[in-house]
């Protein structure tokens, strides 16, 4: 459907810079723009505009929307900031705002922001959503995560995502030396309400290609995300990455459930320290295929700290779970906690190690996959 917008925006510069954005916007045809909310509202209704881009910084944000309601009753409405203000979001909604994003934005921006508000979402993406799942807590998911993220990123040079929803103890911020201002909990508040291009604020940039959202600063926070809200932050990243880590508490637990059900795949990680760890990840192997027929396509598993390391030890834990394994990691201590300690990946430290070799491999595995998903 092609959307025939009204532009509101009070600032003269931006005004003009947002009107060839629309111009260019697929499906878009601008049919009319105000630098004065009084002429859009007094002059507009006669172009039928059926999308409304309002800019809610220059006035009283609702006020504003509750006239532009008035005045079109039928259009979506989709506010436009400079900064989010979450505040005053719940009462844009009850105003009868559609969304929000940040500007300036692009085209495709716009497209993709248009898509989710006015058809209720559905995304096209062939973003690849990972969550890492372990039985037992010190598996070293967290390590893993980190390390395969860098990898993803200089492979491909695309953008890549982690998601640290370990709501109560992430450490995702820590492994990566980072002070967010906003977290998981921020993110799900206003995911509902966000463009999921906006939704880029919320991710701390560590490389060019890598940025984390990270977990909660304290743990009583907890409660402050909804499943609801944190299945929407995932699915709205998904158009802002190519690849999507998701880091989730040990155990099953709701968040762990719902990222594992979110995700196309699954990675089971655990450490091969003694003979525990095996029947624990079985029983979570044997729970996964309760629930998902295609369990094989679904979840894969990868051992870390394993020794002797090679081909010969993961043939023989293959054996011993009855379950393919999707790949295993040396231990590495001495390399981790050097990389820890100096706020490093240890892919950096040293990229010949067996475990930089290790995470190389499974990134390589994952790029195979996608290429082959994206080309059928
Ligand atoms: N391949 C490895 N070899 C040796 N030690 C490792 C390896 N990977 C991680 N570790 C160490 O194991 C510990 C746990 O690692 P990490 O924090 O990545 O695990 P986790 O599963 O995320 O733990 P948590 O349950 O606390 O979230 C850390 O001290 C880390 O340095
Ligand atoms: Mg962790």
């Amino acid at each position: 459907m092609a959307h025939n917008v009204l532009l509101y925006e009070s600032n003269r510069i931006m005004l003009g810079t947002l009107s060839n954005v629309i111009k260019s916007a697929p499906n878009c045809n601008l049919v009319a723009s105000y630098q004065s909310h009084t002429d859009a509202l007094g002059q507009g209704k006669v172009f039928n505009p059926n999308l409304l881009l309002i800019d809610v910084e220059s006035q009283d944000a609702t006020w504003l929307i509750t006239e532009f309601r008035k005045a079109f009753p039928s259009a979506i409405i989709i506010c436009m900031g400079e900064r989010w203000q979450a505040d005053s979001a719940s009462h844009l909604v009850q105003a009868g705002a559609s969304g929000y994003i940040i500007k300036p934005f692009s085209a495709v921006e716009l497209k993709d922001t248009i898509d989710t508000f006015a058809k209720g979402g559905g995304l096209e993406t062939s973003c690849k959503v990972m969550t890492f799942f372990s039985p037992k807590g010190k598996s070293g998911k967290t390590t893993l995560i980190a390390n395969l993220a860098m990898s993803l990123a200089r492979k491909t040079n695309e953008p890549v995502g982690i998601i640290d929803a370990d709501l109560q103890f992430g450490d995702m911020a820590v492994f990566f030396n980072l002070n967010p201002s906003n977290t998981i909990v921020e993110a799900a508040r206003d995911a509902d309400f966000l463009a999921p291009v906006s939704l880029q604020s919320f991710f701390v940039p560590v490389t060019d290609n890598v940025s984390v959202l990270c977990g909660t600063r304290n743990p009583s926070l907890i409660d402050r995300v909804a499943i609801k809200d944190f299945e929407t932050v995932v699915n709205s990243a998904r158009s802002l990455f190519k690849y999507l880590l998701i880091d989730v508490p040990a155990g099953f637990n709701p968040t762990s459930i719902s990222a594992a059900e979110i995700a196309d795949v699954t990675y089971l990680v655990a450490m091969n320290n003694d003979g525990f760890e095996k029947q624990h990840i079985r029983k979570a192997i044997s729970l996964f295929e309760e629930d998902w027929p295609d369990v094989k396509d679904r979840l894969k598993v990868v051992f870390t700290r394993v020794e002797p390391y090679g081909a010969e030890k993961s043939s023989e834990l293959e054996n011993q779970l009855g379950f393919p394994m999707e790949g295993i990691l040396p231990n590495e201590y001495m390399l981790v906690s050097k990389a820890a300690d100096n706020g490093r990946m240890a892919l950096d430290i040293a990229s010949d190690s067996r475990l930089s070799d290790a995470i190389s491999h499974l990134a390589d595995k994952i790029i195979r996959h996608q290429v082959r998903r994206d080309t059928l």
